[in-house]
């Protein structure tokens, strides 16, 4: 049997396969995040640890898990978690959507070799200008960091005591050279720091230590295999059998991604695309992030005093275009704006518009956000035909059908639940493991595909480029 571990901004997941990847058990824990200061986002790395052990101790209370040979680790991506030399965390984890360090991102930004040699734009939300923030800031916190450690590895560390990173989320830090997949040496340098204080790097399906003995015991589980695992995109991608050239997903979570896999590294970081190498080896990945999709859903939900699900369950069959228009940046924008600053909107507003029509113009404007990472991936060659569909925004019906009707394109829905970072993370797991290779990160069973309303779709285009032409707009205002 494999343990999928899958970080979340929100929630720890653990889930239990057997042999032939059929699920056994799941067992999530809430975490939270804090947000003291405007664009910062926080969450205590021991709350991380308590939530996995609590998920595996309830695994296997309710599970034989006596042969679990392998545990995959998935996490949310690019946040800095700085350790000294006792392994004791110096501050909270920066997340990966805390912005505060938007002038050092530009700054590091305007350099260009850490676009050459990571082949992406260094965000605000990446782990590199989060520690030069802490550099310039709390330069006594800087003076004592022994390793940098990424979400999930920072559990890596608690479970096995191993310091290691991996390709995927390792790509996200703007500290990797992500053709050679090996840390920079001349951009650490940049950066005041040494190969010293970064973890060692494995591929997400190769071996990167055993469960320490005594959380083995604590837990009631056996000292498995832990994998080198993935960042939250690519596990996500292994569990849905996103892997080969031309597969792409779109994830409908609190942030939004729309991911497709690549044979070949092929940056274009002009576009805001990111590109990062994928979990398994020779593979890369490309992807539009934007940062608030069911986040922009759950602000709406908090103004109005409404749950999601009241929001957009009588929403019915699609509609045309609404008048009003929403621009979900609400911490900023990752693909295609790079920008940091800039706000949400809500155009066009009208004495009728209540809260479901509020609703129905969120939808709408995470949808055309998605369509501009869309045009962004086409502008590096990359064409996404059909995509699965993923992520808790996926409930909503109306969503699924206007994001296949703005994008044009086919998207699956899979059959059983959502596993999808958790599943991929049990995959890599079984990989390192066992001698199983990529390929059995196959796609899931579908239980529906939704088609383009092709009689809405110019509509739908022209209500794109009108956001388009708001965003223009109103970017200096
Ligand atoms: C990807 C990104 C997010 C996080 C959150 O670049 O920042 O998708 O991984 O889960």
């Amino acid at each position: 049997k494999f343990i999928g571990l899958d970080l979340g901004t929100s929630s720890l997941k653990a889930i239990l396969v057997n042999d032939d990847q059929q699920i056994l058990g799941e067992h999530a824990v809430p975490l939270s995040v804090t947000r003291p200061d405007r664009g910062w986002s926080e969450q205590d790395p021991q709350s991380w640890c308590d939530a996995a052990i609590t998920a595996l101790s309830a695994l296997a209370a309710n599970h034989d898990c006596s042969d679990v040979g392998g545990i995959g680790l998935a996490g949310h991506m690019h946040g800095a978690t700085l350790v000294g030399h006792d392994d004791k965390v110096l501050r909270p984890c920066m997340l990966w959507n805390d912005t505060r360090s938007h002038a050092q991102a530009a700054t590091m930004d305007g350099s260009p070799k850490f676009r050459d040699i990571t082949g992406n734009i260094v965000f605000p939300g990446f782990t590199a200008p989060k520690v030069d923030w802490v550099r310039e800031n709390e330069p006594e916190i800087f003076a004592k960091i022994a390793k940098i450690l990424l979400p999930k590895d920072y559990l890596r560390l608690f479970l096995t005591g191993e310091h290691v990173s991996e390709m995927s989320d390792a790509a996200g830090t703007s500290w990797l050279d992500t053709g050679k997949r090996d840390w920079s040496d001349d951009l650490l340098a940049a950066c005041h720091l040494t190969r010293d204080q970064m973890p060692r790097l494995v591929e997400g399906s190769a071996e990167s230590g055993r469960l320490r003995a005594d959380i083995a015991a604590q837990t009631g589980l056996p000292q498995a295999i832990v994998a080198g695992g993935a960042g939250d995109n690519a596990a996500a991608a292994i569990g849905a059998g996103v892997v080969k050239d031309g597969t792409a997903f779109v994830s409908l979570g609190t942030s939004g991604v729309l991911f497709a896999a690549n044979n070949g590294y092929r940056p274009d970081p002009a576009t805001a695309v990111h590109t990062f190498c994928h979990a398994v080896p020779d593979t890369w990945h490309q992807m539009g992030v934007i940062l608030a999709a069911t986040d922009a859903l759950e602000w709406l939900s908090r103004l109005t005093g409404q749950s999601a699900a009241q929001l957009t369950g009588d929403l019915g069959q699609l509609q045309a275009p609404s008048k009003t228009l929403f621009l979900p940046y609400l911490g900023g924008e990752r693909t295609p704006h790079n920008d940091a600053n800039m706000r949400g909107q809500f155009l066009h507003l009208d004495h009728a518009t209540d809260a479901k029509a509020a609703a129905r113009a969120v939808l709408e404007g995470v949808t055309y956000a998605f369509a501009d990472c869309q045009t962004a991936l086409a502008a590096t060659g990359t064409t996404i035909k059909a995509a699965l569909a993923m992520g808790g925004g996926t409930k909503s019906q109306y969503w699924l059908d206007l994001i296949a009707t703005t994008l044009n394109i086919q998207l699956h829905l899979p059959e059983a639940g959502d596993f999808g970072a958790a599943l991929g993370a049990a995959r890599l797991g079984m990989m390192a493991a066992t001698d199983a290779g990529p390929d059995i990160a196959t796609m899931p069973p579908i239980a529906t595909t939704i088609d383009p309303n092709t009689a809405l779709h110019a509509a739908f285009s022209e209500g794109h480029a009108r956001y388009r032409t708001a965003y223009t707009a109103l970017k200096d205002l």
